[in-house]
């Protein structure tokens, strides 16, 4: 949520800048902002709205000779917390003398209580957010000494930051440092830059350095010094990113979501690779670090989640219980802490999160060590604070995700939650020969998706029948009832379409009252337990007049011909299947969003990464 970026080194900042900007535009995208350091004055410009805006302004207002030599700049695409999306809260935010400018992602809780104490001193403030506060009480604590300002500063901060200053005293560096909002940095030749995600950094270098909570960064174009905020020296390890610039592009897709979508096929083979052990009949995930004997002794699994993440974790659920024979249940990660869970020794907790960065989850991380379980992670973002604070788990190898909705990072999530569970199950329940069977359909997943992705073009042709409607409902039983809840999700959040996942079951305890004469229930009615109850509720549903659109197991021509439009699903254990489904409502919210002119990789409202609770 909200993408802060900062550059030192070589001429031309301003466009490293915004194009790094550019590529953290899915943190937030209501407004954005530049400062930059010219003639060791800052000299600022603000916008609401999309970076493209801000940049048409900057190179519109900013002299071309002037632009071109500047070496240091801060800037920042905002996700409006305190106060609207205007240029005037916009970032960065200056101090009182206007020589310090500041970035921030993240939330001062006690800004209140500071405001009126700088107030009281004399201080002005022309914005409604947490970060002019933040920017005058660095200014406050400056006596000639920057670095020793910030951390002053921060000593007084309740609340989550990751923050790039910039001092016209002392052009030569742009501090920055985090607590609870990523900071990473780069090291490139006579350049460094800081970013709040990695993708503003590839297209200048491989080599990153991600902060810790409470590092504070000395940083200029010869690198960068970190200590603690009480100004002890700590030691980072740089490590390198290992995907390319390439990764963060659109590749020839017109939205990133499509691209992320057709990517699902290598995203799972990178997840799969290397993990599947035909030999024994069982998963090899290495990250877990957990011994046989330890496994065997779990009495539950609790998976968290918030979202996209969650429904991931609902069919973990299924085959938790299903392949390892162990009682496992899906928590709200934003309500776990504020209700009393019971935990043990015996518990594993498996945190689900893309982003390894959002706060519900976090928290829910922290209160289950808290109450001494078994915490393990399951992230696709490298390095993340998730991931760091687990200290064990299992990376999902997806490749960064920049569409807001997610996709490929749900698929992959279910299929390491199945290898999970496979390795699990062989302590537990199954044979050697059920084990390797259940992991050759692991393996087949790629494959399988590539089918589903290959009725693309049809896809696109029955989303002209639901384009245009203005609810939608979704069902499924079984492990195919996360399936209809993410289904809902994705149409929701970026066709705009209302859209509601039940269990098929429940529509006639209250729903069936909103069913009228073309209402579209998208039914997901492949060969998993339950389904002629399925195809039962689904004649419900067409006596009331609304129009199916079902998913069915492929050469089920009987099931089938019962739906007004069908996706075929290819034939496979029924929690592998999940993810094949879950990739055809991939493709239909995408083609009915499409059609109906909306914002697809940046819907409104939204951001990637909510680390604010
Ligand atoms: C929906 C979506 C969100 C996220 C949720 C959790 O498409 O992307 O629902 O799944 O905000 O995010 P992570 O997985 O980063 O913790």
């Amino acid at each position: 949520m909200c993408g802060i970026v900062g550059y030192i080194g070589k001429a031309d900042a301003p466009t490293v800048l915004l194009n790094g900007l550019r590529r953290l535009e899915y943190r937030g995208y209501d407004s954005a902002g530049i400062a930059v350091l010219d003639d060791d004055r800052i000299v600022i410009s603000r916008a609401a709205g999309k970076v493209a805006v801000l940049s048409d302004r900057v190179r519109a207002e900013w002299p071309a000779e002037r632009f071109a030599r500047v070496t240091t700049g801060v800037a920042h695409t905002r996700w409006a917390t305190h106060g609207p999306p205007t240029e005037v809260n916009a970032h960065p935010h200056l101090d009182r003398s206007g020589d310090i400018a500041l970035v921030h992602n993240g939330i001062i809780e006690n800004y209140r209580s500071l405001r009126s104490r700088l107030e009281s001193n004399g201080h002005r403030f022309h914005s409604e957010t947490d970060t002019e506060v933040l920017a005058h009480l660095i200014g406050e604590c400056d006596r000639g000494d920057f670095f020793q300002a910030v951390c002053d500063a921060l000593h007084q901060v309740v609340g989550t930051f990751g923050i790039a200053v910039l001092s016209a005293r002392e052009p030569e560096k742009i501090i920055t440092a985090r607590r609870g909002s990523p900071i990473v940095i780069g090291i490139g030749a006579g350049e460094t830059i800081i970013a709040s995600d990695a993708a503003a950094i590839l297209a200048h270098t491989q080599r990153v350095i991600y902060l810790d909570d409470d590092d504070i960064a000395i940083v200029t174009a010869e690198g960068v010094e970190i200590r603690d905020l009480h100004n002890i020296p700590v030691t980072r390890e740089i490590t390198e990113l290992g995907y390319d610039a390439a990764a963060a592009e659109k590749g020839g897709h017109e939205h990133f979501m499509l691209k992320e979508i057709h990517e699902q096929p290598d995203a799972l083979a990178n997840a799969i690779r290397g993990r599947l052990d035909f030999n024994l009949g069982s998963a090899v995930l290495a990250g877990m670090g957990t011994s046989a004997r330890e496994l065997a002794d779990l009495q539950r699994v609790v998976l968290l989640g918030c979202g996209t993440s969650m429904h991931a974790g609902l069919v973990g659920e299924y085959a938790f219980e299903d392949l390892a024979d162990i009682h496992a249940e899906v928590q709200q990660a934003a309500e776990f802490r504020y209700r009393n869970p019971i935990l043990g020794s015996r518990d594993l907790v498996i945190a689900i999160s893309q982003s390894g960065e959002t706060a519900d989850t976090l928290a829910a991380v922290r209160e289950a060590n808290q109450k001494g379980a078994f915490v393990m992670s399951l992230c696709n973002v490298v390095g993340s604070t998730i991931a760091r604070e687990t200290g064990r788990g299992v990376y999902l190898h997806a490749g960064p995700e920049i569409s807001v909705a997610s996709t490929k990072a749900f698929t992959c999530q279910v299929a390491v939650l199945l290898m999970m569970a496979l390795k699990l199950g062989r302590g537990r329940r199954f044979s050697r020969e059920e084990g390797i069977r259940f992991a050759r359909e692991i393996e087949q997943l790629p494959a399988l998706v590539g089918k589903v992705l290959r009725q693309n073009a049809r896809i696109a042709e029955i989303a002209w029948e639901y384009a245009f409607n203005e609810h939608a409902f979704f069902i499924g039983r079984g492990p195919m009832y996360p399936v209809a809840l993410e289904g809902a999700l994705k149409l929701k959040e970026i066709s705009y379409i209302h859209a509601e996942g039940y269990h098929a079951a429940e529509l006639k305890h209250g729903p069936i009252a909103l069913l009228q004469q073309g209402t579209p229930v998208i039914a997901i009615a492949c060969d998993v337990p339950g389904k002629d109850k399925t195809l039962g509720n689904i004649e419900e549903c067409c006596a009331r007049g609304a129009k199916v659109l079902g998913l069915v197991t492929e050469r089920d021509h009987e099931t089938a011909e019962r739906m007004h439009d069908f996706i075929t699903i290819p034939r496979c254990h029924p929690l592998v299947a999940t993810i094949p489904a879950v990739v055809a409502l991939q493709l239909f919210s995408y083609h009915v969003a499409r059609l109906r002119g909306c914002e697809i990789d940046q819907p409104r409202n939204l951001a990637k990464s909510v680390t604010v609770e």
